[in-house]
């Protein structure tokens, strides 16, 4: 069934507050629910219907008496109910056990786990499970005090004992009215590690990590992330901490990152774990901010939530542009904050884009859909957060810091929607470009697709003007004739040609307001922005910080590309200005132009890697040449993924064998002192050294050199961080096969008890760079045999992705075969995972979303493919969604 947005209705009754037990066992666990429940008097009498799945209903009791109800498509019906409040007595039992998609309750490591959201509640209990109902919910937990010695819920401990036959009960009462998805327990083995901290009102709250005893030593990165959490939400919003306790568990089967239940967190022990031998900065930096993610949704999500799944960006995105402020403001320094700006659209292009451009494509503002789960997208997340950034762009800092206040002010403690969000925004800053254009502003909610914007300059020397003529256009949603243009925020500068000094900007209509940066606001389809005293000849810096998630086509010369790289103070733009000269140079080659690098775009190369000023992380950026993704993407049409592998593959050994002594020079001298550290700085220098020696290694195998390919292997075995460890592997196996061997072995013997590692262990194999000729189909066949590994399980979420995701979605010439082989494998994982675990199959569904761009015969076999799982009887809803649209027009 199709759910669309307009269809919302209010629910005809609330629940005020449930009462719940929990008598746990794996096999079988009952579940009382009492609940008191009120008519909604603004909607005529109607039945109530209560959401439920997979439950065996056992009792229903109304007012303490046996109630006649029936059970109708997965919904308990009461038709004759008391006028005034009741109360409402479910009793059922499930399998947590036999719970394999890891929605509702389930078992892991011998241990019980919730995931509620979206609608995991309904496979606990029956019950109104959508975001606007929210009830003040009780909850005890009895189980076995051996198996399962902690037992935890969301809010406050009340009370707990001992029970006969060796079992034990706790109670925990939350006092904040919440909907069901953020409801959670846990019963299990485990340890924690515990800090006090007070916040600026003096209250005192306790802060605890729970893991498995053996994990322990691995949280106190986690911890640390907590508590800068906590501090930052004060400082940057006045957010407080609001609960006596915050609780951090981490399991290792769950589908996604995390969840942000009230008070006790639930995390996929990914984003909790790691210590200096076991994560690399990558994962040190993805704890940091997924810890801040969760948290930060304390107020933007729990205390505020969604009316609505449609809203989910009301909470999803704001929240990740909370994060990414506060992993910024966590990196320090402007050029550190630039770099994680620049990790962010990296991200975003890698796979926003392609969704908002493929079958799934859809608004920030869903208006449908057949699984809810299956809108937890990146255009919900990623996109959604550049929306809330356009908008403090538009108020600016302060503006956007007091819509939040007002925001709370109005919502805190409801159930609200996206426009109730850039409402107080708007209103809270009068006279604001946001206030001004509301509703244009707000198509960013209603519009799918990736605008394409036009900038073309024109210097008039004579009449010392610069003329900027900005255009934007875009495909319309389906269904609707037109695309109405989009209010976009566009940060901008001029620089010097000669020297690339910052010009001041001046203009026509606005006389006597310089500066040397602005933010122009594009509202119309078309706009001309004239700039007036402009002396000497101008190289635009356009859409700086990336101020609007828009394709910018501004045509520049490799003269002011060079000019933008070398001089622009936006540190965005400088990594822009690279990318696009390395695109530009890909994209001729694969129309049949020259194969060769240029020595221009080698010597700026060489110019960026021995910088003197320039942070080791913008480095490491700008030599990283853009993903075979994001030039396929570019090309739009006709993709041949071998033909684009080997084209990047060609350039990347140029840049290898060009720079060889300015690697070198890189790999020794630009290392970080001391102790490790995942600070951004240290990272950054340690991701510089991992390139260079990537480089090194290529150029050596290639040469038929010796010398670093074993000073890679000897940094492998004697490296005394992760990160050092595992970029020399990664050089190792992305390019010399003979030393990879024994390396990876060593690496599973040395980390056969560590199961993140393990997974890295399958990532990296399975996301290694195809070889070119020889050797090519290499990746896919190693990856077909470590399917059969003994480590290998479709079971566990992580374990599954390692190995899936990385060839699938992330290394095109491996999976898109002339022989169909990488298509028939990802079929086949399909079907098998989505008998057990929909929510998984339908992610791994999505890698074959951007078919149509394909070239012959990828194309016929890849839609032949998707039709195959298509044509299955028996198929998740989540699943079917994803391929039923892939294959529409
Ligand atoms: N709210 C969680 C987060 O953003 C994610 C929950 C995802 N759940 C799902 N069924 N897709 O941190
Ligand atoms: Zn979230």
């Amino acid at each position: 069934p199709i759910i669309r947005r307009e269809d919302y209705q209010a629910p005809a009754y609330w629940i005020r507050t449930v009462d719940l037990s929990f008598d746990l066992d794996p096999a079988k666990t009952l579940v009382i629910n009492k609940m008191t429940i009120e008519r909604n008097a603004e909607l005529p009498v109607q039945s109530l219907r209560l959401d439920g799945e997979d439950l065996n209903l056992t009792r229903v009791m109304v007012n303490g008496e046996p109630a006649t109800f029936r059970v109708e498509n997965d919904q308990l019906v009461l038709d004759a109910l008391p006028d005034g409040p009741f109360t409402l007595e479910v009793r059922n039992t499930i399998a947590p056990e036999k719970n394999l998609q890891l929605s509702g309750l389930y078992t892991s490591g011998g241990g019980f786990f919730t995931q509620c959201e979206a609608q995991g509640f309904r496979r606990i209990s029956y019950f109104l499970d959508r975001p606007d109902v929210m009830a003040v919910y009780t909850v005890t937990l009895r189980a076995d005090a051996e198996k399962y010695p902690v037992l935890l819920g969301n809010g406050n401990l009340v009370a707990q004992g001992e029970l006969d036959g060796g079992r034990h009960f706790a109670k925990w009462h939350d006092p904040f009215p919440k909907p069901s998805y953020l409801f959670a327990l846990v019963a299990a083995k485990l340890v924690s590690r515990e800090q006090k901290i007070v916040s600026r009102s003096g209250k005192e709250h306790l802060l605890q990590v729970y893991v498995r005893a053996g994990d322990l030593d691995k949280t106190e990165h986690a911890m640390n992330s907590l508590i800068a959490s906590v501090v930052w939400d004060e400082a940057r919003f006045g957010l407080p901490l609001d609960l006596e306790r915050f609780m951090i568990v981490a399991v290792s089967d769950f589908n996604m990152g995390a969840m942000e239940n009230k008070g006790l967190n639930i995390f996929n022990t990914k984003f909790v774990l790691a210590s200096p031998a076991t994560a690399t900065d990558a994962d040190f930096a993805n704890i940091e901010s997924v810890v801040a993610h969760e948290y930060f949704h304390n107020w933007t999500g729990n205390r505020v939530t969604c009316r609505d799944w449609f809203q989910l960006s009301l909470k999803e995105g704001l929240t990740v542009y909370r994060d990414q402020e506060f992993s910024q403001d966590m990196a320090g320094e402007a050029s550190a904050r630039a770099v994680k700006r620049i990790e962010d659209v990296r991200q975003l292009r890698q796979f926003q884009f392609p969704e908002d451009a493929g079958p799934m494509a859809h608004p920030v503002r869903p208006e449908q859909y057949q699984a809810i789960d299956n809108f937890y997208t990146a255009t919900v997340y990623e996109k959604g957060a550049e929306v809330v950034r356009m908008m403090a762009t538009l108020v600016g800092r302060r503006g956007f810091a007091k819509g939040m206040t007002l925001y709370f002010q109005r919502h805190d403690g409801q159930a609200v929607t996206c426009d109730d969000f850039a409402q107080a925004i708007a209103d809270a800053n009068p006279g604001s470009e946001l206030a001004e254009r509301l509703d244009a502003f707000k198509r960013w909610y209603s519009q799918a697709g990736t605008p394409q914007v036009t900038a073309r300059g024109a210097y008039d020397a004579a009449a010392r003007t610069y003329t900027l003529e900005l255009a934007q256009t875009g495909t319309p949603n389906p269904g609707q004739p037109h695309r109405l243009p989009s209010v976009i925020p566009f940060a901008m500068g001029l620089l010097a040609s000669d020297d690339g000094s910052a010009l001041p900007l001046q203009l026509a209509d606005e006389p006597g307001d310089t500066g040397t940066h602005r933010v122009l606001v594009l509202a119309e389809a078309e706009q001309r922005f004239v700039f007036v005293n402009v002396d000497r000849e101008p190289v635009p810096s356009l859409l700086r910080g990336y101020s609007a998630p828009v394709h910018l086509d501004a045509a520049l010369a490799d003269t002011a590309l060079l000019t933008l790289l070398q001089h622009d103070s936006d540190a965005f733009n400088r990594w822009e200005a690279g990318q696009q000269l390395a695109l530009n140079r890909l994209l001729a080659a694969l129309r049949g132009g020259s194969t060769q690098l240029d020595a221009a775009f080698i010597d700026a190369m060489r110019g960026v890697l021995r910088h003197p000023t320039l942070d080791a992380a913008l480095k490491e950026l700008v030599l990283t040449l853009p993903s075979e993704t994001v030039v396929a993407e570019e090309l739009g049409a006709e993709v041949d993924p071998a033909r684009i592998h080997a084209l990047r593959e060609g350039f990347r050994l140029q840049l290898a064998q060009a720079l060889r002594d300015d690697w070198v020079w890189a790999f020794e001298t630009q290392a970080p002192i001391g102790g490790y550290s995942p600070d951004a700085r240290a990272a950054g220098q340690r991701a510089l050294v991992n390139l260079a020696l990537s480089m090194l290694v290529l150029d050596a195998t290639a040469s038929g050199d010796t010398v670093w390919p074993g000073r890679a292997y000897q940094r492998f075995k004697d490296a005394t961080s992760m990160s050092e460890r595992f970029g020399a592997l990664t050089a190792l196996v992305n390019a010399h096969a003979e030393l990879a061997a024994p390396a990876l072995e060593r690496f599973h013997a040395l980390f056969a008890d560590e199961a993140l590692v393990i997974d890295k262990w399958f990532a990296l194999q399975a996301g290694a760079p195809e070889p070119l000729g020889e050797g090519a189909g290499a990746v896919f066949e190693r990856v077909r045999t470590l399917a059969q590994h003994p480590d290998f399980t479709l079971r566990n979420p992580n374990r599954a992705r390692s190995l899936l995701m990385p060839l699938t979605l992330m290394n095109p010439a491996a999976f898109h075969r002339a022989d169909a082989a990488g298509y028939v494998f990802w079929a086949d994982k399909v079907v098998e995972v989505d008998a057990f675990n929909p929510q998984l199959a339908s992610r791994l569904a999505r890698s074959l979303d951007r078919w149509r761009l394909l070239a012959e015969p990828y194309r016929s076999a890849a839609r032949e493919a998707i039709a195959r799982v298509a044509a299955r009887a028996e198929l998740s809803d989540d699943t079917r969604e994803i391929v039923t649209r892939s294959l529409q027009d």
